[in-house]
């Protein structure tokens, strides 16, 4: 007999908040199933519990394959499951087909049994295999913003166990016979991609030792024809800066699950006795629209303690001013005048440090360059202070170049599986802080200039993918996941010794854009790209799971550097308004009159950035195939911010009405264009656009809306609207 615990008696859990149900069955002999995740099915007796398991249980399956509502959110084949296995893991071959007992089940800490209902929660779930000697704690919560999310931790309580993966899942609905995800490349992140939800894996990897241009950030199914606005949509997000997997599973008997967790690589989890692994948290969020489904998402991140404030400071980031090219007297010429525009923090960024006059040399030595900066970075931090700006600087802390003081002293420190080193990207390779050393010398090295300088944010890069992460010390053994927790203790560590410091999540644009590195940095940088034609896509996507104000978006040259379009200063800036308003442009040649208009929008954007940073971020309807539409409104509905993009030129001569979702519909508002320099458009403009005398309800201008102009291609508009009464 073994002494392990008690058994349990069936418990089912029925939380609801914001809108969302999630409903638990756990019982003694296997783990737990969701019964329903996604609208709210109000308060249910236990009875009631009771009748939705009697009227959504399967008839018998003629083929006794495994009920779809019997998938437990650890998928288990020992109970008749033919798909992924949640599990994988042997003790060289054995204990590889494993089967739990449900030892315990608590509900914000105490016990349940029978049938229980309640708010917001945490569900605490233990179970073990006694034969296999592992033992799983499941913690399922839901949150207030109806946020799902659930992690596992496996504990190994007999000999070393290979554990190969350990992914959650939640199950989705019949009617959920579409996926949308994402993909990209640089400079192009977060393309969508939608298609049928058909039998088979829609699996997503990521081998990139970060989250990825490519990521696949949220993986949804979805009615047909899901909206910004309408059709049931169930989307998870796995929170993991390193090697993951999202999937779509869609089995032949009907079942369908969105899941996912960390991908580890060959034999780099060895579990010895007594050792645990805990998964990273699967983020599920339900809505009827897109956007509802991207609000749990912006409403979580808003609730936490250390969310930024809605003053976010304007930005200008040198980079595609400068590049590598540092002259001390021509930035401070550009600090002056970044301040004169009113902007508010200045970031410096690669180029100032060690041997770095390229990217093939310096990464490593985190120290002033004396040759470019001889006075250290002090006259430029004082001439920007001198303008009450802040200062930034930028880090790739996880990187070396191989021309390096760092990697000539200390050339076993860098990644690599075999006898030779990876192949090089961009000159570089990658540092293992895994190794106590490298994290301390790193370590040490950001702390004495952030204390020099008193950095007030911090630009964090990672520009290149991992190729063969391995600790060389160990024979090459795989490291990727002992480098992103060292990565994410880097982060809490100078969180901790610097709580006032900002930290920037960059990664050759948007790749590292997660909610593991956002629950201890403060932006991320969308993309290389800020060609705003495709800034209002990545903007448009990006937002499916970060708020506006935790994207950092810069107004850039008129000409792109990365497309070569060129763009009226009117439509960089206003595409460049929902997100945290940034400058990325060589002011130095910007005419007169360009930085009067610029100055004109930094105004606007401080003017409305309390509503920007906080308002309700509504996609769509777009008035036309080439029109989008994308607004914030206000929590209480007193006022909006809608921009209207014309992506293309239209079919239409005519031009269309914006229909203005998410205002109250009885209020009644004031509707008023934002000019910003030349109101000479080109076009002809409604009558709405100078008479102010109109007063129209919610109402209206949600199923009427507001004529538009007839407006030129890559060109925009902006709405504002407040409530009168
Ligand atoms: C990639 C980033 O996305 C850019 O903004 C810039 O910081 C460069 N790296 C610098 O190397």
């Amino acid at each position: 007999m073994s002494n392990a615990p008690e058994s349990v008696p069936a418990a089912t859990i029925h939380l609801r908040a914001a809108g969302c149900s999630l409903l638990v069955l756990a019982d003694d002999d296997r783990l737990p199933r969701i019964r329903h995740w996604g609208a709210d099915l109000g308060e249910q007796s236990s009875a009631g519990a009771a009748g939705i398991d009697i009227v959504s249980d399967p008839h018998s399956h003629l083929s006794g394959e495994l009920p779809a509502s019997e998938v437990s959110v650890v998928t288990d084949p020992t109970t008749g499951w033919f798909g992924r296995a949640g599990l994988k893991g042997s003790r060289l071959g054995r204990s590889w087909s494993t089967s739990f007992r449900t030892t315990k089940v608590e509900l914000n800490g105490r016990p349940v049994a029978g049938f229980t209902e309640g708010g917001p929660g945490t569900l605490r779930i233990a179970a073990v295999d006694d034969e296999a000697a592992l033992t799983l704690h499941l913690v399922i919560e839901l949150l207030d913003s109806g946020l799902v999310r659930l992690r596992a931790t496996l504990t190994n309580d007999g000999a070393d166990f290979d554990l190969d993966e350990l992914s959650l899942n939640v199950p989705v609905p019949s009617q959920a016979t579409e996926i949308l995800d994402f993909a990209g490349r640089w400079g192009m992140e977060r393309q969508a991609q939608r298609h049928d939800f058909t039998v088979g894996t829609h699996l997503r990897e990521s081998r990139r030792g970060r989250t990825g241009l490519d990521a696949a950030t949220v993986v949804h199914a979805m009615e047909p024809a899901t909206t910004f606005s309408a059709g049931e949509a169930w989307g998870v997000h796995v929170a993991w800066s390193g090697n993951h997997r999202h999937f779509a599973e869609h089995d032949s008997t009907g079942v369908r699950l969105l899941g996912g967790g960390e991908l580890l690589l060959p034999g780099e989890l060895q579990l010895a006795t007594g050792e645990s692994y805990t998964t990273p948290w699967l983020y599920a969020s339900y809505g009827v629209g897109l956007d509802a489904v991207a609000h749990r998402f912006h409403n979580y991140l808003r609730d936490r303690p250390q969310h930024v404030s809605t003053d976010r400071l304007v930005t200008l980031n040198v980079w595609e001013a400068v590049y590598f090219d540092h002259d001390p007297e021509r930035l401070i010429a550009l600090a002056d005048r970044a301040a004169e525009v009113g902007i508010e923090r200045f970031v410096l960024d690669d180029g100032w440090f060690g041997a770095r006059r390229n990217s093939g040399a310096g990464l490593g030595d985190w120290t002033v360059s004396a040759d470019v900066w001889p006075d250290g970075l002090h006259p430029l931090v004082n001439a920007v202070r001198s303008h009450g700006m802040q200062f930034g600087l930028w880090f790739e802390p996880e990187m070396v170049n191989l021309d390096s003081d760092l990697a000539r002293a200390h050339p076993d420190w860098i990644m690599a599986a075999r006898s030779v080193l990876p192949r090089e990207q961009r000159s570089q390779h990658v540092l293992n802080l895994s190794i106590p050393e490298c994290f301390t010398a790193v370590h040490d090295q950001l702390v004495a200039m952030i204390a020099e300088y008193e950095i007030d944010y911090l630009k964090w890069d990672h520009n290149r993918d991992h190729l063969e992460a391995g600790l060389q010390s160990a024979g090459g053994a795989p490291t990727e996941h002992a480098q992103t927790l060292a990565v994410y203790q880097l982060l809490d560590d100078l969180k901790e010794r610097f709580p006032a410091l900002e930290i920037e999540s960059c990664a050759a644009g948007g790749g590292r854009i997660d909610l593991g590195i956002l629950e201890r940095t403060d932006r991320v940088w969308v993309s290389d790209c800020i060609d705003p034609l495709e800034r209002q896509r990545l903007m448009r996507w990006t937002g499916q799971l970060l708020p506006p104000e935790l994207m950092g978006s810069h107004i850039g040259s008129p000409r792109s550097h990365t497309t070569h379009r060129t763009h009226d200063l009117s439509f960089r800036a206003a595409t460049a308004l929902f997100g945290h308003y940034g400058v990325e442009w060589d002011l130095g040649a910007a005419t007169e009159d360009d930085l009067r208009e610029l100055a004109d929008w930094i105004a606007i954007y401080k003017k409305h950035r309390g509503l920007i940073n906080r308002g309700n971020v509504l996609r769509g309807p777009d008035p036309a195939d080439n029109l989008w539409l994308h607004g914030v409104v206000a929590g209480d509905r007193s006022e909006a911010l809608y921009g209207v993009a014309a992506m293309s030129w239209g079919a239409a001569s005519t031009p269309p009405r914006a229909r203005l979702r998410g205002l109250d519909a009885v209020r009644r508002y004031q509707v008023a264009p934002i000019v910003v320099g030349d109101a000479d458009r080109g076009f002809t403009p409604p009558r709405w656009w100078d008479d102010r005398t109109a007063v129209v309800s919610g109402a209206a201008l949600e199923s009427v809306g507001v004529q538009l102009p007839n407006l030129h291609p890559e060109h925009s508009i902006l709405i504002h609207v407040i409530a009168v009464d």
